[in-house]
């Protein structure tokens, strides 16, 4: 049995409707069990990190970056990455924010960094657009056009507002996407033991 956590903050609801659709396409694949973790409960704890085999990240865009709360787990890890006791587990990340850009790239990177500096491996968003190929925009699987990680677009209402079918989509290819290179990963180093 492979474990994922899915780690996210959201101050409005909008990330963790995401986060919820990457959990439900991770818990698709055999053999894997998925927890969903708000960032705000495991600054006290980070060493709990410890006993997960990856890692989804989930932080809406604010200001061009990370939320506060999600840099403030982010910075907790700070002995974890000393003793690099993270080293070696799978890592992903997603953001969601209001506008088509509205410089996600930047928060994707952020989490990026923390995971290399952790010395995790990184899974990307490794899905073609399908507006490409005759699929509405709205419809499209990574109609944002973002491989380093998952990007969705919600505003800044409550959740409950009509999201992008397409985004609703990629988060679930997303997840279940991380849960299955996690459990090949896993076979193949089996396999070499
Ligand atoms: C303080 C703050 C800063 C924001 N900055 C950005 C931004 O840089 N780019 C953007 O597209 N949206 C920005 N937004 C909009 C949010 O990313 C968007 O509403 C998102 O859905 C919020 O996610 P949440 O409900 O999980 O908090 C910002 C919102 C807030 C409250």
């Amino acid at each position: 049995m492979k474990n994922i956590a899915v780690i996210y903050h959201s101050g409005h609801g909008n990330t963790e409707h995401f986060a919820r659709l990457v959990v439900a396409g991770a818990q698709g694949v055999a053999d894997t069990e998925v927890t969903l973790l708000a960032a705000e409960t495991m600054t006290t704890n980070p060493s709990a990190l410890i006993d997960y085999d990856g890692y989804v990240l989930g932080s809406p865009t604010y200001l061009g970056g990370v939320s506060g709360p999600f840099k403030s787990f982010m910075d907790s890890t700070g002995g974890l990455w000393r003793r690099q006791q993270l080293k070696g587990k799978l890592a992903a990340g997603f953001t969601v924010s209001a506008l088509p850009s509205g410089d996600k790239q930047s928060t994707l990177i952020s989490m990026f960094t923390f995971a290399m500096q952790h010395g995790m491996i990184w899974v990307g968003n490794p899905f073609l657009p399908e507006q490409g190929s005759g699929v509405t925009y709205e419809h499209a699987i990574n109609r944002l056009g973002s491989w380093t990680g998952m990007m969705a677009q919600a505003g800044h209402s409550a959740p409950g507002q009509s999201y992008a079918p397409g985004d609703l989509r990629t988060a679930e290819c997303f997840g279940r996407n991380f849960a299955q290179v996690l459990a090949r990963m896993t076979a193949q180093v089996e396999e070499v033991a």
